[in-house]
């Protein structure tokens, strides 16, 4: 059986389903602070299976010690944190807590319960502002510029000295670019519980009219159109390469790390003309100053996954962008009241 913590967030619910799909027994563990249990039903409806689902908090040592005793736990993927960079910047003691102490927590339980084989949602946000690009993972670790960046960093160097503490830990730290997309159902999104700070939450809900306008932050940096460049990554890809690194870890004890990107970057401007298009409409836009702690650019060398996992993206960005958009249609308010119903 696979603990799945955060299994009931947007990538962890995709996880979850990619999971039950290759006849994995699962459990989830959420505090739902960024979620609802509801995802958890629509993945109980695609995969015609449910998963066990426990509501309460990673940073619970008795908790977890209970959960180990009782379930047949033989691996873990670790979801659960707090992502919101800016939130980080003002309440950082949360974000350290959550992410840091949370990742120790629950690797002192696996220790003790003998569990040893751990997936880890780390990001590109390690690499701080990266000198060269594409970014490979022997890249130098750059200074994060904000709280969140810190703590991703901070629970890798945990995760690290664990592994290197005891041979019979398999941890792979999975370094996401930018997730997006939804499950071609319709059924499984993201659901932001406030007003999103990510460029495609935003987007789509400028499309559907519920914020005035796309705020562009920058059209001055040194890219082809001045705008910021990211590797867009669609999440159900992004699923499938958590079930291959689980299948590596099993076979190759350690630590490894792998870059989870399609290897390509695209524009601001890029992304807005590609919605456009599968919208049928153009977005109400105004260019603002840059965000502070934005990067000018950054996208994957994904070959260290293709060589080792076997696993490459096979969405591009038009399956993600029309993707995400059925997700917005049939919810515009995510998982609440007047979603679709299941
Ligand atoms: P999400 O907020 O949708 O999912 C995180 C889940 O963890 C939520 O269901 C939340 O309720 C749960 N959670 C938070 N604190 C918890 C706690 N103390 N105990 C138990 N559950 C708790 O976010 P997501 O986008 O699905 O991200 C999942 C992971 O991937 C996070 O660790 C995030 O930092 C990482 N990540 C996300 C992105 C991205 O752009 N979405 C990029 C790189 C890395
Ligand atoms: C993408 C591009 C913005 C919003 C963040 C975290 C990172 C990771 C993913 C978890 C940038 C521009 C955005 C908007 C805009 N999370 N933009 N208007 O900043 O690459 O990454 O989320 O690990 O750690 O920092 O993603 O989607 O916020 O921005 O112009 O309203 O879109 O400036 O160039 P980012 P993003």
């Amino acid at each position: 059986m696979i603990l799945v913590t955060g299994g009931a967030g947007y990538i962890g619910a995709h996880a979850v389903l990619a999971l039950l799909q290759n006849g994995h027994e699962v459990l989830v563990l959420d505090n739902l602070c960024n979620s609802s249990s509801a995802s958890l039903e629509r993945v109980t409806r695609l995969a015609g299976r449910r998963p066990q689902f426990v509501m309460g908090d990673v940073r619970s040592r008795p908790l977890l010690d209970k959960l180990f005793a009782a379930y047949p736990i033989d691996a873990v993927m670790h979801f659960a944190g707090l992502k919101a960079v800016g939130e980080s910047v003002r309440e950082p003691l949360r974000y350290f807590e959550t992410n840091v102490s949370g990742s120790v927590t629950l690797c002192q339980a696996m220790a003790h319960a003998e569990v040893f084989t751990l997936v880890f949602s780390s990001s590109a946000t390690v690499y701080g502002e990266s000198e060269t690009m594409p970014i490979s993972e022997s890249a130098a670790l750059g200074l994060p510029t904000n709280p969140y960046g810190h703590s991703k960093l901070m629970a890798e160097h945990v995760m690290r000295s664990v592994a290197h503490s005891d041979p019979r830990w398999a941890i792979g730290l999975l370094r996401y670019f930018n997730p997006i997309g939804a499950h071609p159902s319709g059924l499984l999104g993201e659901a932001p519980k406030n007003i999103p700070n990510n460029l495609l939450p935003y987007l789509l809900q400028v499309a559907l009219k519920q914020l005035p306008a796309l705020r562009i932050y920058g059209d001055d940096y040194p890219t082809p159109d001045g705008t910021g460049i990211r590797d867009y990554l669609h999440v159900v890809d992004l699923a499938e390469g958590h079930l291959m690194a689980l299948n590596r870890l099993r076979k190759q004890p350690g630590i490894s790390t792998w870059n989870l990107g399609t290897g390509r970057g695209y524009s601001v401007l890029e992304v807005l003309k590609a919605f456009e298009k599968v919208v049928g409409k153009t977005m109400p836009v105004c260019v603002e100053p840059r965000r502070s702690g934005d990067i000018a650019q950054c996208w994957s060398d994904p070959s260290k996954a293709r060589e080792e996992l076997g696993w490459e993206s096979k969405r591009d960005l038009n399956c993600m962008l029309e993707d995400a958009w059925r997700w917005q249609c049939l919810n515009p308010n995510g998982y609440g009241a007047d979603a679709m119903a299941v």
